[in-house]
This record gives C-alpha cells, sequence and structure tokens, in this order.
C-alpha cells in the first residue's frame, strides 16, 4: 500500500508524516512531496525511525515521482489562515495549488483515493471535482474533503462536559468544514442528561470556532496542524483497513453524495476496497439542528459554486 503525501514539509505534513511513519501497517510506503527542497530530508530523518514503513522523499516542481503507484493520496499542501481571516480568504492562494496537483494526480495516480485537507474544503474539493472531471478520471466515490478534525473536537469538547470517555465517543458532524456549515448531531448522544439544550448550543458554537481559537492563540504562527495531523492520519488508517479488505470501516467526510443536501456535504460513510460503498443516512435531528441544517445550506451551496465555476 502507497500512500503519498503533498505538502510534506508543512505543519501538517510534517505531523502527518511521523504519524504514519509510526501506525502504517508493515511494509507499507510512504512518499512525501513538497516544493520545499527540505522534504527528501525529511524522509530520511523519519527512515531512521524502526518501523517496517518505507519512507522517500521528493521536491521540486513535480509530484510525480511521489505519486507514482500511490493507492491513497493526502493533500496538505498550501497557504494556512492568519488570525483575522476566514478559511474561504485561503481560496485565492490554495485554488491553483489544488488545481495543479489534481492534476498531476489525474495523469500520475488516475485510481488513487484523494483525500483533501488544504482549506477551504468546502471550495477545494469542489475544484478537485471539476478539474478530475475534466480529464476524465472523476470517481466521485474516491474523493473526499477530510473533516475529521470536527469529529475529534466534538468528542473532546463532549467528554470534557460529560463523563464520557472521549476515546469512545464518535460524534457525527455533518455539511461541510468552516463556521456555521460545521453542525455536530450532539442529540444522537445517547444517555447523558449534561446534555441539554443549553449545553448542545454551547458545544455546537465551541466546535463551529475550534479552528479560529486555535489560529488566535498561535498569535499568528498558522492554525491548528497536530490535532489535524492527527485527524487526517485516523481519516488515512480507516481508508487503509478498508483497501485491506476490513468491513463496517465507517467515517464522516465531505464529499459528493446524493445532492440531497448540497453536492457536496459532509455525512457518515462506510468504505470498502473501491473507495466508499454507501453513503450512510445521517440519521434523525433535533428541531435545532434540522433548523441549522437549513440555515447553512446557502453558505455551503455558494462555497461549492465558486469551486465550479474556478475551474470552468
Ligand atoms: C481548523 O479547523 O483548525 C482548520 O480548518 C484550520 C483553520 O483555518 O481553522
Amino acid at each position: 500500500m502507497k500512500i503519498t503525501i503533498l505538502g510534506a514539509a508543512g505543519g501538517i505534513g510534517q505531523a502527518l508524516s511521523l504519524l504514519l511513519k509510526l501506525q502504517l501497517p508493515k511494509n507499507s510506503e510512504l512518499s512525501l512531496y513538497d516544493v520545499s527542497p527540505v522534504t527528501p530530508g525529511i524522509a530520511l530523518d523519519l527512515s531512521h525511525i524502526p518501523t517496517s514503513v518505507l519512507v522517500n522523499g521528493f521536491s521540486g516542481n513535480s509530484a510525480e515521482s511521489a505519486l507514482k503507484g500511490a493507492n491513497i493520496v493526502l493533500i496538505s499542501a498550501g497557504f494556512a489562515r492568519k488570525p483575522g481571516m476566514n478559511r474561504s480568504d485561503l481560496l485565492k492562494l490554495n485554488a491553483n495549488i489544488i488545481c495543479n496537483l489534481i492534476e498531476q494526480i489525474a495523469t500520475t495516480s488516475p485510481k488513487a483515493l484523494i483525500a483533501i485537507i488544504t482549506n477551504p474544503i468546502n471550495t477545494t474539493v469542489a475544484i478537485a471535482a471539476e478539474v478530475l472531471k475534466k480529464a476524465k478520471v472523476y470517481n466521485k466515490n474516491k474523493l473526499f474533503g477530510i473533516t475529521t478534525l470536527d469529529v475529534i473536537r466534538a468528542n473532546t469538547f463532549v467528554s470534557l462536559l460529560t463523563d464520557k470517555n472521549p476515546e469512545e465517543l464518535n460524534v457525527t458532524v455533518i455539511g461541510g468544514h468552516s463556521g456555521v456549515t460545521i453542525l455536530p448531531l450532539l442529540s444522537q448522544i445517547k444517555g447523558d442528561t449534561l446534555l441539554n439544550q443549553e449545553n448542545i448550543n454551547y458545544l455546537t458554537k465551541l466546535i463551529q470556532t475550534a479552528g479560529t481559537k486555535v489560529l488566535e492563540a498561535k498569535s499568528g504562527g498558522g492554525s491548528a496542524t497536530l490535532s489535524m495531523a492527527h485527524a487526517a492520519t485516523r481519516f488515512c488508517l480507516s481508508l487503509v483497513r478498508a483497501l485491506n479488505g476490513e468491513n463496517h470501516i465507517i467515517e464522516c467526510a465531505y464529499v459528493e453524495g446524493n445532492g440531497e443536501y448540497a453536492r457536496f456535504f459532509s455525512q457518515p460513510l462506510l468504505f470498502g476496497k473501491n473507495g466508499i460503498t454507501e453513503y450512510l443516512s445521517i440519521g434523525t435531528l433535533s428541531t435545532f439542528e434540522q433548523y441549522a441544517l437549513d440555515n447553512m445550506l446557502d453558505q455551503l451551496k455558494i462555497d461549492i459554486k465558486i469551486g465550479e465555476e474556478f475551474v470552468k
């Protein structure tokens, strides 16, 4: 199994590379690419860790050597927010980077599963889909925006307010990955009287604004990298397990589903040997969640349309 990370020299990319070097199954291959010339050195550094995961690193303008034969490509390349910016402000910096990398994937590893971390995810995934479509290699079951960071934040924050073990929680988070488009379905957590409506309102806001809080706390030094790397590792390992034939692997991700809410939408998904095998229901929503869902859709559709039109 070959996993390629595009943007491997950045804050997320380096932490993600380390976690995957430690956690990928034996004899996996980890291929690192970044425009930065430090990338082969990062691979060499990691290669001294005694696990049987082979690591290679490539830099320069072409990602081709890193992409050849990849089963999964994770994209963390691009710029992070600075305090005062919305995720959508990153579009002018990151859209061309995504186009360029996806074009290279389309020619070099068109069958790979592609998971995007680069913000604004609500839009970069739409851009990627359009580029793949243009290249006639788009398979909607193989393209994901990683929203696992919202899930792990929800698990953590719920556990802090209740007596639940964060490692046993798995909150479903639907919608997109920005502001009000992030919607944790906290009413689906059973059996905790502390999760009354007042606390649900509070936690929902906390989860929606968590990325901005990290950004502010880092005082201009970037956005979330370590928790994001953990989230992307969890997501990648789920894909790896499914590709290796394990059953019942379910994760939420931002994908092109059946269009019931928006063309791209984060929802629970069942993974199999070819990516998504089933788009699972989001389940029953409370009145509060239904209202929040209805109210996010205009924004989400605008974010998607910007991506679609960028490629035309
Ligand atoms: C996050 O949620 O932390 C990331 O999307 C980074 C950001 O800009 O908030």
